[in-house]
């Protein structure tokens, strides 16, 4: 018998990159595949979920029982996510340019060539730390992700505080992990930390896909 327990929640996840305009041929960007978000996305819809997945440029489908909204700015990736609230969870694995051009321009830049050149650049929002914040409308569970390539636990731990959210999912970049199949992780919460060895990708989704389905069968804590 198929179980599905996370039949009736509504999740809110971010994946991919941003990609932040400098003019109508150039942007900035952060490398992401956007495999691990989608995986989770697809592990959550298995359970049941009704999924809606913010999603910057990525190679990737749609997953299956996923809605999927596209979009390319951090701007716009916190207004698709505001716009898909309420919401029982939002998970952000979207790896979002921390920065963007002060200045869109609307022609090619041409420029003289010199031997440098300046781009101005202004702070994007932080969509994590946006919805842990939300008050009345927040989601009851926040999780944020972390990529950490030394002192994993306590960076992980310090960015679970900052960020205002409830559980942080690190995983340890010091090998090949971006772009690659197979991720080793954290789970931080106010609680404890848990340890998850090296797997794969969907199997990390998996995992996370349990613990939320195991807090929602606890309706007390959180
Ligand atoms: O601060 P840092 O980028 O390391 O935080 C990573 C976490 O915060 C990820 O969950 C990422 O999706 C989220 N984030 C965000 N908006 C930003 C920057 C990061 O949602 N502008």
């Amino acid at each position: 018998m198929i179980t599905r327990p996370l039949t009736g929640k509504r999740i809110v996840i971010t994946a991919g990159p941003t990609l932040e305009p400098i003019d109508p041929v150039r942007f900035l960007s952060n490398r992401s595949s956007g495999k691990q978000g989608y995986a989770i996305a697809q592990t959550l819809a298995n359970a049941g979920a009704d999924v809606i997945l913010v999603s910057g440029p990525t190679a990737l489908d749609v997953p299956e029982g996923v809605q999927r909204i596209d979009v390319e700015s951090a701007r716009d990736m916190l207004h698709a996510v505001e716009s898909a609230l309420p919401a029982d969870v939002f998970i952000a694995v979207a790896a979002v340019a921390d920065w963007r051009p002060a200045e869109v321009s609307s022609r090619k830049l041409k420029g003289e060539k010199t031997a440098r050149a300046a781009i101005e650049l202004v702070e994007n929002p932080d969509i994590l730390k946006t919805i842990a914040h939300l008050g009345a409308r927040r989601p009851r569970l926040v999780i944020g992700f972390a990529a950490e390539t030394h002192d994993v636990e306590a960076e992980a731990a310090a960015k679970r505080k900052r960020k205002g959210c409830d559980w942080i999912l690190a995983n340890d970049v010091s090998g090949d992990v971006m772009g690659g199949d197979a991720n080793a992780a954290l789970l931080i919460t106010e609680e404890q930390s848990e340890h998850w060895p090296r797997a794969p990708k969907g199997e990390i989704a998996q995992r996370l896909t349990d613990r939320i389905a195991r807090l929602f069968s606890t309706p007390a804590s959180c």
